[in-house]
């Protein structure tokens, strides 16, 4: 099956590798000349583990190709997917819908055969019928559906999230275009994926419904988390006592410094635009919003907290080196990283600050211009008064934590993913503070 992907950025990309890694044959379209050449070079614009192979493997097996020409490349798809980015809209959090909208006019100048139109992106309720509309507005007289199906990668491991799906869900409302959406899924619905078909718009919300109840499942064990601080109760034990309770499952019950990253802070946004055009409030996601924001500068509290626990005194003019300053690991993705406040508001006491992140430090220097970049955990930590764990790279999990000690002024840990062994830690004479533990 001919497919076109319409946007080559995280979601485009690996989505088409992977269809193209079915066997179908795709083209990647983007605007961006100089990101298609650098695809064309094999250089990915973004860092994800196992994609660079993947796309490299299928460009020479002739089944995955790049192109800027939107129309050639839709020349014959029977699926053309809408994988373009729709990030918050200045001032008021809806989703900017441009990109969307932008493509659907194109494909409707272009458009030549019978095509299932596919939106990819996430998109708020009711994007499918204005890029509908937008399409027969055209006067095209081809044969032509729009349908709904969201992704639902992870960042870093968005490559076994496709091929190995928990679900798969088609909003379409007729039985063309459900049959395309199950030629292009074949391979996955063969290896049992649940191909759920829904409607047009119950699709579109399940994927912000989805995001959501994910943002409150993390805002709701980071409120435990200071509880257990305050009543002298362990996080990870009550996340595993309740977490075993099939009904509430044990995923995405790491209490941290709060959520970030490209989807969660935007979607909950969207989100509670929609419910405010349908005047229908959601209160739950309303309070997971607020509490997640105020959440990350208080991450910037702990640590000074910890300085004077510790006896070092006040923050202005100690060193405090961070470790990780992605949203999280295995990603380069700085968008929305609780590290940015957390820096913010250590900047703002007086503190200095020196991080480093395996992947994150070319993004994140535009975004900290006022933090000293290091060429590894160890030089990061040389001379500090404390040390901050903010991401939990597999790299810091196994840190000689002794030669650490040695190389700081003084031993003060705060560890904002629970990594390390509080009793161990503070046998080798650390500070040692963490999230929702004594
Ligand atoms: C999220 C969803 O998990 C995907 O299903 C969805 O497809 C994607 O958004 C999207 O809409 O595109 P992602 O943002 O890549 O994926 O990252 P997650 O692994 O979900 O983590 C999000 C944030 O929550 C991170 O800051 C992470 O540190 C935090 N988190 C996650 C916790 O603090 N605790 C947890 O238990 C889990």
């Amino acid at each position: 099956m001919k497919i076109a992907m319409v946007g080559s950025g995280y979601v485009g990309l690996v989505s088409g590798a992977c269809f193209a890694d079915f066997g179908h044959d795709v083209v990647c379209v983007d605007k961006d000349a100089s990101k298609i050449d650098r695809l064309h070079a094999g250089i990915m614009p973004i860092y994800e583990p196992g994609l660079a192979e993947l796309v490299s493997a299928n460009v020479r097996g002739g089944r995955l190709s790049f192109s800027t020409d939107l129309a050639a490349s839709i020349k014959g798809a029977q699926a053309i997917f809408i994988a373009v980015g729709t990030p918050s809209r200045r001032g008021d959090g809806h989703a900017d819908l441009s990109y969307v909208y932008a493509v659907a006019q194109e494909i409707a100048d272009n458009l030549t055969a019978p095509a299932v139109i596919v939106t990819k992106s996430t998109v708020p309720v009711g994007t499918g019928d204005e890029v509908e509309r937008i399409i027969r507005d055209s006067g095209t007289g081809v044969q032509f559906a729009v349908v709904s199906n969201p992704e639902f990668l992870r960042e870093g491991a968005a490559i076994s999230d496709f091929k190995r799906p928990d679900r798969i869900v088609v909003g379409a409302e007729d039985e063309w275009e459900r049959g395309v959406m199950r030629e292009v899924y074949r391979p996955l619905f063969l290896n049992k994926a649940p191909l759920l078909f829904t409607g047009r718009r119950s699709s579109e919300l399940i994927k912000y419904a989805a995001n959501a109840f994910l943002a409150t499942k993390i805002t709701f064990i980071n409120e435990m988390a200071d509880l257990c601080e305050k009543v002298g109760a362990d996080v990870q034990d009550v996340a595993r006592g309740i977490g075993l309770d099939n009904r509430i499952g044990s995923k995405f019950l790491h209490a941290g410094p709060g959520y970030g990253g490209s989807c969660f802070p935007k979607d909950t946004l969207a989100l509670l635009k929609t419910a405010e055009d349908f005047a229908s409030p959601v209160r739950i996601v309303e309070a997971v919003v607020l509490v997640n924001e105020s959440r990350k500068r208080a991450m910037g509290r702990k640590v000074i907290e910890a300085l004077a626990e510790a006896g070092v005194g006040e923050p202005r003019g100690r060193k405090i080196a961070l470790l990780g300053l992605t949203f999280k690991p295995n990603t380069d993705d700085m968008r929305d990283a609780p590290s940015i406040a957390i820096v913010q508001a250590l900047i703002d006491a007086g503190a200095d600050i020196v991080a480093y992140d395996p992947e994150g430090m070319e993004a994140a220097k535009s975004l900290m211009p006022q933090v000293a970049m290091a060429a590894n955990a160890y030089d990061a930590v040389t001379g500090a008064d404390a040390v901050v764990l903010v991401t939990e790279w597999d790299a810091f999990r196994g840190i000689d934590l002794e030669q650490v000690g040695r190389l700081m002024k003084s031993r003060v840990l705060v560890d904002l993913r629970n990594v390390y062994n509080p009793a161990e830690v503070r046998a080798s004479g650390w500070y040692y503070s963490s999230v929702g533990r004594k």
